[in-house]
C-alpha cells in the first residue's frame, strides 16, 4: 500500500493551515446565504440572523481567548485590537434596534461549545481564532466593502468588518502568521490544528446552511 505524503505538514504551521483549508475555504465562499448577501439579495431580518448567530460565536471566542491569553500558544495570537464583540453590538443596534441579542440556533451553539472546549490544548483554540480573526481580516474586508455598496449603508452598520486598531491587515496578518510558526508544533501536533481548522470551516458551513433554510423569508 503506498501512503501518501501530506506535504502541507512539513511546511510552517500557518501555510499548513491556509493550504490544508482550501477545499473547506472554497466551499464556504460558495455557500447559497454568502452568495445572497452579497448579491444584496438579503433583507434586514436575514442580516439580523446572522449577526446574532455570529455574536454567539464571538462571545465564546473573546471570553475563551481573555480566560486563557496567559498561555503560551493563545498569548501569541491574542489582542483585544481583534475583538468584534462590541462591534456586533453596535451594528445590531443598526439592523434591529428593538430586536433581541440572543438567538435560538443549534449551529451557533454547537459553534461556540466546541470553541469553548478546544481549551482541552490550547493550540486547538488557536485554530478557531484563526478561522475567524484572519477571515475577517481577509475576505472579510472585501465583503464589508461589497455591503457597504450593495446596501448604500454609508459606513452604518457595518462595524464588524471595520479594525480601528489594525489600520493594515496585510502586515498584520503576516505577523500573526509568523506567530504561529513560532509555536514550532511537530507534524502530529500541527496535523490536530489543521483538522481543527477544518472542523471550525465545517461548522461556519453548517450556520450557512441553518440560514440558507429561511431564504424565502429573508429575499429582500
Ligand atoms: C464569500 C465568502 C468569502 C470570500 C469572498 C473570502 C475571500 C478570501 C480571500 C480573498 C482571502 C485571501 C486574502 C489574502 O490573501 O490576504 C481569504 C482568506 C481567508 N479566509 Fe476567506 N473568504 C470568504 C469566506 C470565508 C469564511 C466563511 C471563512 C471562515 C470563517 C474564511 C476564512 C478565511 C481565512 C482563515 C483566511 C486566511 C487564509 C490565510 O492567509 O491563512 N473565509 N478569504
Amino acid at each position: 500500500m503506498t501512503v501518501l505524503a501530506q506535504p502541507h505538514l512539513d511546511a510552517p504551521l500557518s501555510t499548513a493551515m491556509r493550504e490544508g483549508s482550501q477545499a473547506e475555504h472554497t466551499a464556504a465562499e460558495g455557500s447559497s446565504f454568502m452568495a445572497e448577501l452579497l448579491g444584496g439579495r438579503v433583507n434586514e431580518a436575514g442580516y439580523t440572523a446572522y449577526l446574532l448567530r455570529l455574536r454567539q460565536v464571538y462571545a465564546a471566542l473573546e471570553a475563551t481567548a481573555r480566560a486563557t491569553a496567559s498561555d503560551p500558544a493563545v498569548a501569541a495570537v491574542f489582542d483585544p485590537g481583534l475583538e468584534r464583540l462590541a462591534a456586533i453590538d453596535a451594528d445590531l443596534d443598526h439592523w434591529a434596534p428593538a430586536g433581541p441579542r440572543t438567538v435560538d440556533s443549534p449551529a451557533a451553539s454547537a459553534y461556540a461549545e466546541r470553541v469553548t472546549n478546544a481549551t482541552t490544548w490550547a493550540p486547538l483554540f488557536v485554530a478557531h481564532h484563526y478561522t475567524r480573526y484572519l477571515g475577517d481580516l481577509s475576505g472579510g474586508q472585501a465583503i464589508g466593502r461589497i455591503l457597504d455598496r450593495t446596501f448604500e449603508l454609508g459606513g452604518a452598520g457595518v462595524a464588524f468588518y471595520a479594525f480601528p486598531a489594525i489600520p493594515k491587515p496585510k502586515p498584520y496578518k503576516d505577523a500573526y502568521r509568523a506567530r504561529l510558526d513560532g509555536l514550532n508544533l511537530d507534524a502530529d501536533e500541527k496535523q490536530r490544528v489543521v483538522a481543527e481548522v477544518k472542523a471550525a470551516f465545517g461548522l461556519n458551513q453548517a450556520l450557512f446552511a441553518e440560514l440558507s433554510v429561511d431564504l424565502d423569508r429573508y429575499r429582500r
